[in-house]
């Protein structure tokens, strides 16, 4: 199936609070188990999560693991006002930085992060090179780099399958973004090509029956 590309930022407020009011307790606190087993040197790094949306998954980290400090990036406002309320909540605002920026350029310094994270920023990118190059760019020399994202299904009926089996309960609007966000992922070989293309020796691998994972510690120029 051809990749069909979706909106980039999340910036549409009724796209917004359906998106925060979603529970992805399961995949997230999965992200967080995942990171923390590959890379255990994370648990008291500093972290960088570009995409965050309302910061669940930089929640999760900063309680999984209290010596780390994490920097959670969205472009969208509307979604760092969420993530600004969820982190004071938490009570986590001295572990848990948010900016609003957009990637690529972030105003953030080159090699400023140990570990570079993402979930579920890569399909809406216009430019995955744009993406692999602001990864490189954030890590240390010797940071590990973790991302996790959906793959394209085989068929649109296989992409509305997924919808149903994972998010039945969900709100209409959470649905079709998530329906459009499957038709919007890269396959695994795409993200492969891109990973070779960026001088990144990874190679994804299927992590459930949507996700992909790229893990690994790029090598030091
Ligand atoms: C599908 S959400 C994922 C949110 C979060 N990582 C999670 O796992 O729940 C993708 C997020 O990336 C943000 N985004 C999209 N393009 C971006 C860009 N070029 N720079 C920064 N953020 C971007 C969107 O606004 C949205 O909040």
């Amino acid at each position: 199936m051809k990749r069909l590309p979706e909106k980039e930022v999340m910036d549409d407020e009724t796209q917004v609070i359906a998106y925060a009011k979603a529970d992805f307790a399961g995949v997230n606190q999965a992200f967080v188990g995942r990171l923390l087993a590959a890379h255990p040197g994370a648990a008291r790094g500093s972290i960088i999560d570009l995409g965050c949306g309302p910061a669940d998954i930089p929640i999760r980290l900063a309680q999984a693991a209290p010596e780390a400090k994490v920097t959670a990036v969205d472009a969208s406002a509307p979604m760092i006002v969420l993530a600004k309320r969820a982190v004071a909540k938490a009570k986590l605002e001295a572990r848990v930085t948010l900016v609003e920026g957009y990637l690529p350029g972030l105003p953030l310094p080159d090699g400023g992060f140990d570990v570079v994270v993402s979930n579920s920023l890569l399909h809406q990118l216009p430019d995955p090179a744009a993406f692999w190059g602001e990864v490189k760019r954030l890590v240390r020399p010797g940071g590990a780099v973790f991302v996790m994202d959906l793959f394209r299904p085989a068929s649109e009926a296989e992409a509305r399958r997924i919808v149903e089996a994972a998010a039945a309960g969900e709100d209409p609007v959470l649905k079709e973004d998530f329906y459009n966000s499957l038709l919007a992922a890269f396959s695994l070989e795409e993200v492969a090509a891109q990973l070779a293309a960026a001088g990144l020796p990874f190679a994804p691998t299927q992590a459930s029956e949507r996700h992909l994972v790229v893990s690994g510690v790029p090598p030091r120029l």
